[in-house]
């Protein structure tokens, strides 16, 4: 048995079935795949920890793989790696391919195998998870196609400290003959026969990553997937294979996520006997790209996650995966300023004087930092025209960004900006002095939305211009923070494969940008939540999760994103009643109560508010700069869900479990109930902790087992919070 710090091992067969077992383990996971005779890369096993036994194979595959060699039939239930089209699989395949001769079969066997210690690989231009400290291997298995020539290494990194995967396939033409790639998913996983659900996150604007869970039904085949150009508000590229009635902390549960903006799928099949093939990668809709002789391709990385604990163990792992090793940014593990932004209090009508009168009063309640959001540049009084052009609208802003910048940072906030750098209005300087600039395919009229088209990133001129204009704009005044948003979707696309080009580009301009302004915080956004993925979250640590701002509505999207993001990701506002994207009037208090557990800031007019009014923004601001550090770094329990019950319940806890934060949101009243109790979990049932607001003492298992009873206003969408410390 060789191996490599345990992590991962190779065993030789001695039952002559499988040639060469590859082990690979986690914290408190396994994965398993041999090669088998034929050399096809079979999956074993993936699930809670199982310690390598040399040779001493495994399970019941022997029956199937005897029946293949002896009689040669199809192989359409067993557990592939990475599938192909054609031969011995009848499902849908990772991979697809047009041969140089028209067909399109394909066959995959095992070539070789190398072990990369104390590696994780980089992807060419592509976001992914880098070591960060962390003692991870990297296993790279070849298979070729020996007819076509067509190799595919299958990339496997492992982690000591993590119970994640990383998956990637480089694509690789040995031949003289081009080869076309038609689809290449990120990866692939078998997972055996059982009863499964599926959970996945759908929505639109306003209603980004609504929760959905139904089961995995024999002979489905069932296509979780978007080709709107960002990932998406309709589809999360996150979905999660959990054992039918496992929750939010029982059950194997096993997540896929793609670090990837573009057009994605999440393909799932459930073959005759039950098993489930899972897939993720780049969408094959619209998808190609021609492998010249000697060229490779590279998918985007998938993070494969497994959780014997239910789906909030999967959350957890995903968190700090992202917050240590995926997110570049240095504000990822630093405290957020709690900001003002004016979008909502002003829209597009705004100039300096009332922009100056919201930042003097915020400086009043605490907050540290004020964001300008769209309108500031080029003719843009509305949405028609303007974007593009990365100059001052100085009839607007007379003293400039600069001079605008510098009187708020001398009221005593530091200044953000909005930019939407990736878009051109037909009607701008950008657009009259580079028509051809804009994706369109010759000869046809390209579709406008939100009157506005896409810039082609495909051409390094245009990134070129994009990262020149806006490095001009970022170090031409004191900018602290950008929102980089993303309005509208992709369309006339000029040929198959085109939103990977662009997706290369995007990340090339984002990743220069970034890199090249470190101290400022970037804040994602694309028509609220519509680009809320781990690619993004590579260069950004935060993401506004959506336009609705409405506390209760919050309630289901700050719920259902927490299952695969992590909390300090999800930029959370506290805007005004009744609220401008549904018309509900909720209680101040709920509004602040929902929006601490995210990236936190207001988005309203603060100098219309009541005195009242603005003596609680004062308290809300104080307690959140209180609760941040625990929102950066805690364990996230989701306790109730909003989806099922009338109530929501979430709970922060510290590593060390010495502080906590939870909060409780009635949805509508009723007369004469008995509230239930607020069980806390995860505490340390020995210490006890005290109520930073009310001083009174709690025992961890008073908390835990016992419960406190809420206190809410006799209303609705009242709701109630306790911050404790471990005494
Ligand atoms: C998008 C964003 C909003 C705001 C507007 C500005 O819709 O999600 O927050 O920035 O654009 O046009």
């Amino acid at each position: 048995m060789k191996g490599v710090n345990g992590i991962i091992m190779i065993t030789k067969s001695t039952n002559k079935i499988n040639e060469t077992t590859f082990y690979l383990s986690g914290k408190t996971m396994s994965y398993i795949m041999a090669v088998d005779k034929i050399g096809y890369l079979r999956h074993i096993y993936h699930g809670s920890k199982i310690r390598p036994r040399g040779g001493s194979e495994i399970r019941n595959l022997d029956a199937a793989w005897t029946a293949y060699v002896e009689d040669r039939i199809i192989l359409e239930t067993a557990l592939f790696e990475y599938p192909a089209y054609g031969h011995a699989d009848l499902r849908i395949p990772s991979y697809s391919v047009t041969n140089s001769g028209g067909d399109s079969v394909s066959e995959l066997k095992f070539k070789g195998f190398e072990i990369k210690e104390n590696h994780v690989p980089e992807l060419n231009g592509l976001p992914c998870v880098f070591a960060g400290g962390k003692t991870a291997q990297t296993l790279e298995i070849t298979l070729a196609d020996e007819k076509s020539g067509l190799e595919a290494v299958l990339l496997y990194t492992v982690f000591e400290e993590y119970d994640v995967l990383l998956r990637s396939v480089v694509f690789r033409n040995t031949s003289d003959k081009p080869i076309n790639i038609d689809s290449a998913y990120s990866a692939n996983v078998d997972i055996e026969q059982g009863d499964y659900d599926l959970i996945y996150f759908a929505g639109s604007w306003g209603r980004e990553r609504d929760l959905h869970r139904q089961p995995i039904q024999l002979g489905s085949k069932t296509d979780i997937s978007a080709a709107r150009g960002s990932s998406s508000h309709c589809i999360n590229p996150f979905v999660m294979i959990a054992e039918r009635g496992a929750d939010e902390e029982h059950g194997n549960v096993f997540g896929f996520s793609l670090i990837y903006s573009g057009n994605h799928s999440s393909m799932i099949e459930c073959d005759h006997s039950g098993n489930v093939r899972v897939m993720q990668g780049i969408n094959p809709l619209d998808f190609g790209k021609e492998l010249k002789p000697g060229e490779s391709f590279e998918t985007p990385q998938c993070v494969l996650s497994f959780s014997a604990d239910g789906i909030g163990g999967i959350s957890r792992e995903l968190s700090d995966l992202y917050r240590n090793n995926l997110c570049r940014s240095k504000w990822v593990h630093r405290e957020r300023p709690v900001l003002i932004n004016n979008w909502e209090a002003t829209y597009f009508d705004f100039n300096e004087e009332k922009l100056l009168a919201i930042a003097k009063k915020a400086k009043e309640a605490g907050i540290e930092l004020f964001v300008l959001d769209d309108g500031w540049f080029g003719k843009r009084d509305d949405d028609t025209s303007g974007l593009g052009d990365w100059f001052v609208n100085l009839k607007k802003l007379p003293s400039g960004l600069d001079g605008l910048a510098k009187k708020i940072n001398d009221i005593g906030l530091d200044f953000g900006l909005w930019i939407e750098p990736e878009m051109v209005n037909p009607d701008s300087e950008l657009y009259r002095a580079h028509p051809d600039w804009a994706i369109h395919v010759e000869g046809r009229e390209p579709a406008l939305s939100r009157n506005q088209l896409i810039l082609d990133l495909s051409r390094p001129e245009v990134c070129d211009y994009i990262i020149d204009a806006i490095s001009k704009v970022l170090s031409g005044a004191n900018i602290s923070y950008v929102k980089w948003d993303m309005n509208r979707p992709m369309t006339d696309m000029p040929r198959k494969g085109y939103n990977y080009e662009y997706m290369l580009g995007f990340y090339r301009v984002m990743g220069t940008l970034t890199s090249s302004f470190p101290d400022i915080l970037f804040e994602g956004c694309a028509g609220g939540g519509g680009r809320f993925d781990a690619g993004v979250l590579a260069y950004m640590p935060q993401i506004w999760t959506s336009d609705d701002s409405d506390a209760i509505a919050r309630l289901k999207i700050q719920y259902s994103t927490s299952m695969g993001y992590p909390i300090s990701s999800m930029g959370a506002h506290v805007t005004a009643v009744p609220n401008h994207q549904v018309g509900r009037v909720t209680p101040l208090k709920t509004r602040a109560d929902v929006a601490y557990t995210g990236a936190f800031g207001y988005e309203l007019d603060i100098t219309k508010m009541s005195d009242e009014e603005f003596e609680e923004v004062k308290r809300q601001v104080e307690k959140v700069k209180k609760l941040r550090g625990l929102t950066l770094n805690g364990d996230f329990y989701r306790l109730k869900s909003p989806y099922e019950t009338n109530c929501c319940m979430w709970e922060t806890v510290s590593k060390d479990k010495s502080e906590v934060f939870v909060m409780v949101c009635r949805v509508l009243n009723t007369a004469n109930t008995n509230e239930p109790h607020v069980r806390l979990t995860a505490l340390d049932p020995d210490a006890d902790y005290r109520d930073e607001e009310t001083g009174r003492i709690y025992g961890g298992d008073e908390l835990m087992y016992m419960g406190v009873v809420p206190v809410y206003e006799n209303r609705d969408f009242s709701s109630f919070t306790m911050h404790l410390k471990r005494v």
